[in-house]
């Protein structure tokens, strides 16, 4: 559950705070008493970061903001410590208060905010005693007050929207998320944000000639879908779409090339992807975003069943390409390999996949990166690498040699979908490229879609990552008034 947030123009006396100081001065409205603002200034001699003052009827932690030479790790610094603040408020049971700020840096409340909201989601809807039971410790009201505007909270309340609804998709399991059900949460979310949202069944798939999504799905009880999210302002800056493409994978055991026993403990995150892509088009819409944006989801799960593809099988795909499937865990470029066709009708100015496709990806760099890698050239990786610094979901950028590509081909196909050992995450986005012939960039967010431990305002299980670093990405084409 979301907290519910708002603006104010004044602090009262009797009211909780937290308040980002950016010197050693405090303001007068925190109404401290002077033996209260003599120990704060003790504390601040003595150089703490985090103070808290316990006046019974109210609660003043003041954050002092540190010199940080770099922007960006200024306000990285600001989303963690909200965490430890937040504890402190749910320590404390005040269900309201407010964030204020003081010759402080101009975003200081509103990234502050915005890791305090991150940090407090909790999935536990399957737990006899809820969080929705336990309001009396939730933040239910936060009031800003300072160096924000409506526009800032509009846009902030639309990222924790989307960001909650990547985790709770990513977190729930396939016996509550199966295709169709993905679907539908897809579907409803979307509406609920303006988009135009179309489901396709497996008839349609079939008369479309999605065969890498008909071949996984194979070995499947339940029908494969796509979802189609689109959204179009009147006089967006793009005259040409941008398209977001996500694999949806909603359990992935491996198919007959059945994955080992602790590789399996994850697989319900495999529709990250297109959880993110949801995600994302639902923030653009909720902020009305002027530009034109479609996502495409291909939907299925990845099951050894009786009728399973297996190894050695050769998938003609819609644009004329043959694969042959030498190991059938290699599944999401084959699904992504259909939208990415489809995508093309569209005439797209840049199409963006986002899945969870590899352990190599994981294996470079941890949950610390999201591997990026494509041929849409520097100008749009330089915007997608500066939004990924200034929300703190990097991007790490791998080579896209022609030579990896020369790794996919197949003996008796075109092309096969394993490359090999070596340069996994290359070889599949190498593998994906020949099946756009649109500028293409490919986000694999294998490590970094779910995390086995707390880590800040990042919750142990789906992390919702990649959500803001594409909105932000956006946003920034959009304001940057970028040619597209
Ligand atoms: N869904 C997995 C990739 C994955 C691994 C996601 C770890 C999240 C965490 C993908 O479908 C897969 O199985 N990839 C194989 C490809 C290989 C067979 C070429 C892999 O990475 O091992
Ligand atoms: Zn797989
Ligand atoms: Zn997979």
């Amino acid at each position: 559950m979301l907290p519910h947030i708002d603006i104010i123009n004044q602090i009262l006396p009797d009211q909780s705070v937290i308040c980002i100081i950016g010197s050693d001065e405090l303001p007068e409205w925190l109404s401290l008493s002077s033996s209260e603002i003599s120990y704060v200034k003790r504390c601040l001699a003595d150089k703490e970061e985090l103070i808290c003052v316990n006046s019974y009827f109210k609660l003043s932690i003041i954050i002092r903001e540190k010199d940080e030479a770099n922007v960006y790790t200024r306000h990285e610094k600001l989303r963690r410590t909200a965490v430890l603040a937040a504890e402190l408020i749910k320590k404390h049971k005040k269900t309201a208060f407010t964030i204020c700020s003081y010759q402080s840096d101009k975003n200081a409340i509103s990234v502050f905010a915005e890791g305090l909201v991150l940090g407090v989601y909790s999935f536990s809807k399957y737990k006899e005693k809820s969080m929705e039971d336990d309001l009396s410790i939730y933040p239910q009201n936060i009031s800003l007050y300072g160096d924000i505007d409506k526009k800032d909270i509009e846009w902030l309340s639309a990222i924790w929207g989307s960001v909650y609804f990547a985790r709770d998709m990513v977190n729930e399991p396939l016996s509550h998320l199966n295709t169709e059900i993905f679907a539908e949460k897809i579907f409803e979310f979307g509406e609920a944000a303006g988009l135009k949202v179309e489901n396709y069944g497996k008839k349609k798939i079939e008369s479309l000639k999605m065969s890498g999504l008909i071949a996984v799905n194979k070995g499947s009880v339940d029908p494969p879908a796509f979802s189609i999210l689109e959204w179009k302002p009147e006089n967006p800056i793009n005259s040409k779409p941008v398209i977001l493409v996500g694999k949806g994978v909603v359990f992935d055991t491996g198919g007959i090339n059945l994955k080992p026993g602790s590789s399996l403990d994850d697989m319900k995150s495999d529709m990250a992807g297109g959880a993110v892509v949801a995600a994302v088009l639902a923030a653009i819409a909720r902020t009305k975003l002027n530009i034109h944006l479609i996502g495409l989801i291909p939907i299925t799960d990845n099951r050894p069943g009786l009728n399973a593809i297996v190894p050695g099988d050769i998938i003609s795909m819609e644009n004329g390409k043959t694969v042959e499937v030498l190991n059938t865990d290699a599944e999401g470029r084959l699904i992504l390999a259909d939208a990415l066709i489809y995508a093309d009708n569209y005439d797209p100015s840049l199409v963006i996949s986002v899945a969870t496709l590899t352990g190599s990806a994981e294996n470079a760099f941890g949950n610390q990166a999201i591997a990026a890698m494509g041929n849409a050239g520097d100008d749009i990786f330089r915007i997608l690498r500066e939004a990924g610094y200034e929300v703190h979901e990097r991007i790490a950028e791998m080579p896209f040699f022609s030579e990896y590509g020369e790794m996919m081909k197949s003996d008796i196909a075109d092309l096969k979908n394993i490359g090999g050992k070596k340069a996994g995450a290359i070889t599949a986005g190498k593998f994906l490229e020949n099946f756009t012939i649109s500028p293409f960039i490919h986000l694999d967010i294998a490590g970094t879609a779910m995390f086995d431990k707390k880590e800040f305002y990042h919750p142990k299980g789906g992390t919702g990552y990649g959500v803001r670093l594409l909105a932000g990405f956006l946003k920034q084409l959009v304001n940057g008034n970028n040619k597209l």
